[in-house]
């Protein structure tokens, strides 16, 4: 049985990935953005061994989130789960300066794969809009461009999969894979969304956990428990390790 930590478990695929884990006898530890939202998590999954508490919006607080999971101790698996949505109308500057989507989609996920203690798993949630990312890298900030929510999105999902695929050329001893769960109707996708709401935290647990040959592979995409052709630039080592650099410089943490 494996231990697992999810970032955004207090709703949506995260909550309903940790109540399957848990269902399938693994140990889950959740992570809500802050109290109140930590003690309705752990009201809606039995189970759960505990709570980390963080806005991912802010550099500190994640930081603070990688040091409650490393007080912990060691984890088997860590999805990257978190995320806001496509539809903020305005750049809206994080207490760092840095757009809200690009603080908690992009540089949460780097910030704690860099200073969570390497679990043996890594997996990422990206989306289908990654395949309209800027592949550019350029103005990841968003100070010269008008801002576009969609557009700001659908980039910070394109760094999810360029994150998962850099670190699984960097650290060759973890599983390091990004999925895109299907557009499903959480608090994100919003109550017309088309795609099969039992089918969107499949993946994500199944490459936390399962010991089959398909999910015991690295730096690969997947929809729906089936490898799918991701953006051909996430594979570009050079787009790769730009990422990298740009988000150490943003937040003050290399990646080791
Ligand atoms: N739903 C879809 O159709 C869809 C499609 C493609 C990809 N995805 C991806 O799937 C993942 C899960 O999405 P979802 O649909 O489950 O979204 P959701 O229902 O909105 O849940 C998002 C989770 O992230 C948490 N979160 C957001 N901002 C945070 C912050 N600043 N600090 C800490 N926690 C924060 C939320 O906490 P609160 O509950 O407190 O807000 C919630 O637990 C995301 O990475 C998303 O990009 C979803």
């Amino acid at each position: 049985m494996a231990r697992v930590f999810i970032t955004g478990s207090s709703d949506g695929l995260g909550q309903m990935a940790a109540q399957l884990l848990i269902e399938q006898g693994h140990k889950v530890v959740l992570h809500a953005r802050g109290e109140q939202r930590g003690q309705q998590a752990l009201a809606a999954v039995p189970g759960a061994e505990s709570v980390v508490i963080g806005d991912l919006a802010s550099i500190a607080q994640t930081r603070n989130v990688a040091e409650q999971v490393n007080r912990l101790g060691g984890f088997d698996a860590v999805i990257h789960n978190a995320a806001v949505g496509y539809q903020e109308p305005r750049r809206i500057a994080t207490e760092d300066g840095l757009p809200h989507v690009f603080a908690i989609n992009t540089l949460a996920p780097y910030i704690l794969t860099a200073l969570i203690q390497k679990p043996k798993r890594l997996v990422y949630l990206s989306s289908g809009l990654h395949q309209s990312g800027d592949a550019s890298l350029k103005d990841l900030v968003w100070e010269s461009r008008p801002w576009r929510g969609q557009q700001a999105y659908s980039d910070s999902k394109l760094h999810d999969v360029l994150l998962a695929f850099a670190v699984a050329r960097r650290w060759p001893a973890v599983l390091s894979n990004a999925l895109e769960p299907g557009w499903v109707p959480t608090k994100m996708g919003g109550r017309g969304a088309p795609d099969d709401i039992d089918q969107g935290h499949r993946t994500q647990v199944w490459l936390a956990v399962s010991n089959h040959k398909d999910a015991t592979v690295s730096g690969q995409y997947f929809f729906h428990m089936q490898p799918r052709k991701p953006n051909p630039a996430t594979r570009d080592t050079q787009i790769q390790d730009a990422l990298i650099n740009a988000c150490s410089r943003l937040s003050g943490v290399d990646l080791p």
